[in-house]
C-alpha cells in the first residue's frame, strides 16, 4: 500500500512540472477576464474613457465576476523621448494626467491595468513600435505599474515565417517583463502565424489564433481566409473573422491550452450591436467553454441590459475559470439542410472535462450544443460522444450511469434586472430588486464556490439522463445551448463511498 501511495506521488510531481506553462509568472492560472477598449474604440482612447469604464466594472458588479484587467489598446503614445532613455511617453492631450495616475487609479477600484504595443517596428495603429527597445519598455511599463501586455504582431520586419522566428522574437519581450520583476500577464497576439500553440506555453499566457474578431456570426469574407477543414494551417490570418470562423480554427488545438497558458479567440463582441441575443448567448457560451480569454470589448456606458444579462452569467464562467482548465473538444459536426447565406449551416458538439462538485468518483461535465442553422432546431448529444475519451463507442463507465442536466442559462438574469443595475450605477438601490443571480467572485473565488456547491454556479437541473442517453435541446436559431452534467448516485459509487 504505502509503496503503491509513494509511486503515485512521484507520478503527480512529474505531472506537475510538465504542466508549468507560460512564462512561469504564476498568472492566468485561469483564463484572463477584463475589458480591452479596441472592438468597441478602436483609436479613441483617453484616461477618461479608462476611468468611467474602471467605475462602471465595479458598479455593474463586473469586477466581482472575475473581469479584472482593464486594457488599453493601440494609440497611447507619441512616441519615444530621446531625453527619457529613448522610453515611449503617453500621449499628454488623452492622458494629461500621465500614464502613472491612470494605472493608479485602476489599481485603487481593485483592478488591473492592461497596456499595448507591437513587436515590430510600428503598432498596427502607426505608434513607435518595441522591437529593439523590449527592455526599455518594459521597465517603464513597469514603473507605471502595467499589469498585463497585449503584444501585437505588425510592422515585424519580416522576423516571421518559421517557429523559431517568431518564438525569438517574442521570447525577448518575455524575458524583458519577467526582469522586471514585477508579475505581468503576457497576451502574445500574433494571431495564430508561425503555430504559436507550439512554442508560445513556455513564454506567454495566452496566444491569439486568428485574425481580429469582427461582430458577426458566420459572415464569410475574403479578409479573413480558412473556413473549414483547412482551418488549422491557416497561412494568412487576416482579420474581420467571424464567431464560427474563429471556433473552427480552435477545434484543432484544444489540447494546446493548460492553466497559465490559453488559446485566445480574441475579445468579446457582446454588446456591440452586430449579433442577436442567440448569437450573442451562444458566442459567449463558446469562448467560456475553450477556456478562452474573456475579454469584455464593448462599450459599458451603453451596455444594453440583456447584453449586461450574458456577461454576469457566473454559471457559464464558472466553466471558463474552472480549476480543472481544460478546453472542451468538438466531438462532431454535420451539415444540415438549413440553409444560410454563406452555406455554412451546421450544428456542432462539444464536451469537455470540469471538477468534481459531487466529491463521487467522477468529474463534471460541460456539453456545448451549437445550431448553425437558420431554424429553431433539436440538437442531441449521446452520452457515448459526450465521453468517447473515456472509452469509444459507448465503453466509458461514465455512459453506463445516470446524470443530472443543468442548463447554465435557465437562471439567466432577467433584462429588467440587469436595467436595475444599470440604473442604480453602484447606488445600494440596486440590491434591492432582488438580486439573486449576483455571484461575488471577490468574496468566494470560483474554486471555492465549486467546490461548495453553490448553486448559482452548477446552473438549475432542468432533466436527468439515464445511462446510455441523450442529451437534448431545442436551440435558436444560430444560437447555443450549455450543460454542465454531475453524476447522480448510484448503487455502486455509494457503496464505494461507504467501504
Ligand atoms: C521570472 O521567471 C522565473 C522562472 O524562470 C520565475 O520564478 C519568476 O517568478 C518570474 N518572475 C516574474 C516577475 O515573472
Ligand atoms: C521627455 O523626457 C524629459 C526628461 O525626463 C521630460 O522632461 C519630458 O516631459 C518628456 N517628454 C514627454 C513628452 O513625456
Ligand atoms: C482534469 O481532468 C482530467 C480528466 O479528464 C484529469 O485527468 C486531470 O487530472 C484533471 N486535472 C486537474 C488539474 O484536476
Ligand atoms: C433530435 O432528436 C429529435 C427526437 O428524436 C429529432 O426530432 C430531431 O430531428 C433530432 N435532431 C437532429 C439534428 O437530428
Ligand atoms: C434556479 O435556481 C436558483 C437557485 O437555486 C433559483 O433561485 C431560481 O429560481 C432557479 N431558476 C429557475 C429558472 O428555475
Ligand atoms: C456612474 O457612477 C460613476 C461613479 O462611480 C460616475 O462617474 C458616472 O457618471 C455615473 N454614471 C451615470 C450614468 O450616472
Ligand atoms: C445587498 O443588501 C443587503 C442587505 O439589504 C446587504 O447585506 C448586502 O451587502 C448588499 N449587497 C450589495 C451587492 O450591495
Ligand atoms: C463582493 O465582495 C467584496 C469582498 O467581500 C466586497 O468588497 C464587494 O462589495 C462585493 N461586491 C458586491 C457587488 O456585492
Amino acid at each position: 500500500m504505502i509503496a503503491l501511495q509513494k509511486i503515485s506521488y512521484t507520478i503527480a510531481a512529474l505531472a506537475v512540472v510538465s504542466r508549468v506553462g507560460a512564462s512561469d509568472n504564476g498568472l492566468a492560472r485561469t483564463p484572463q477576464m477584463g475589458w480591452d477598449n479596441w472592438n468597441a474604440f478602436g483609436c479613441s482612447v483617453s484616461e477618461t474613457l479608462l476611468q468611467q469604464t474602471a467605475e462602471l466594472i465595479v458598479n455593474y458588479g463586473l469586477r466581482d465576476l472575475g473581469y479584472h484587467y482593464v486594457v488599453l489598446d493601440d494609440c497611447w503614445s507619441v512616441g519615444r523621448n530621446a531625453s527619457n532613455n529613448n522610453s515611449l511617453a503617453a500621449d499628454p492631450t488623452k492622458f494629461p494626467a500621465g500614464m502613472k495616475a491612470a494605472a493608479d487609479n485602476i489599481h485603487d477600484l481593485g483592478l488591473g491595468f492592461g497596456m499595448y504595443s507591437s513587436a515590430g517596428k510600428y503598432t498596427c495603429g502607426g505608434y513607435a513600435g518595441s522591437l529593439g527597445y523590449e527592455e526599455v519598455d518594459a521597465n517603464t511599463w513597469a514603473n507605471w505599474g502595467v499589469d498585463y501586455l497585449k503584444y501585437d504582431n505588425c510592422y515585424n520586419e519580416g522576423q516571421a515565417g518559421t517557429q523559431l522566428i517568431s518564438y525569438n522574437r517574442y521570447n525577448v519581450m518575455s524575458k524583458a517583463l519577467n526582469a522586471t520583476g514585477r508579475p505581468i500577464l503576457y497576451s502574445l497576439c500574433n494571431w495564430g502565424e508561425d503555430y504559436p500553440f507550439n512554442w508560445a506555453p513556455t513564454i506567454a499566457n495566452s496566444w491569439r489564433i486568428s485574425g481580429d474578431i469582427f461582430d458577426d456570426w458566420d459572415q464569410a469574407d475574403a479578409r479573413c481566409p480558412c473556413d473549414g477543414d483547412d482551418a488549422w494551417d491557416c497561412r494568412l490570418p487576416g482579420f474581420h473573422c467571424s464567431v464560427t470562423n474563429i471556433m473552427n480554427k480552435v477545434s484543432f488545438i484544444v489540447s494546446k491550452s493548460q492553466p497559465g497558458a490559453w488559446n485566445d479567440l480574441d475579445m468579446l463582441e457582446v454588446g456591440n450591436g452586430g449579433m442577436t441575443d442567440a448569437e450573442y448567448v451562444a458566442h459567449f457560451s463558446m469562448w467560456a467553454a475553450v477556456k478562452s480569454p474573456l475579454i469584455l470589448g464593448n462599450d459599458l456606458r451603453i451596455v444594453p441590459a440583456a447584453d449586461l444579462s450574458i456577461i454576469s452569467n457566473a454559471a457559464v464562467i464558472a466553466i471558463n475559470q474552472d480549476p480543472n482548465g481544460s478546453s472542451a473538444a468538438r466531438r462532431w459536426k454535420y451539415a444540415t439542410n438549413g440553409t444560410d447565406a454563406n452555406g455554412r449551416a451546421e450544428i456542432q458538439m462539444w464536451s469537455g472535462t470540469l471538477m468534481s462538485t459531487t466529491g463521487g468518483d467522477y468529474y463534471d461535465f460541460v456539453v456545448l450544443l451549437i445550431n448553425g442553422n437558420n431554424v429553431e432546431t433539436v440538437l442531441n448529444a449521446t452520452l457515448a460522444d459526450i465521453f468517447v475519451d473515456f472509452g469509444a463507442g459507448g465503453t466509458a463507465d461514465e455512459v453506463k450511469i445516470p446524470w443530472e442536466v443543468r442548463d447554465l442559462w435557465a437562471n439567466r438574469m432577467s433584462t429588467t434586472e440587469a436595467q436595475a443595475i444599470i440604473s442604480a450605477n453602484g447606488t445600494a438601490g440596486y440590491n434591492g430588486t432582488n438580486v439573486q443571480t449576483r455571484y461575488n467572485a471577490t468574496q468566494t473565488s470560483y474554486a471555492e464556490g465549486l467546490a461548495a456547491a453553490d448553486e448559482l454556479l452548477l446552473g438549475n437541473v432542468t432533466t436527468t439522463i439515464q445511462p446510455s442517453g441523450t442529451v437534448s435541446a431545442t436551440i435558436a436559431p444560430h444560437g447555443a445551448a450549455i450543460f454542465r452534467l454531475r453524476a447522480m448516485p448510484t448503487a455502486a459509487t455509494k457503496k464505494r463511498d461507504e467501504l
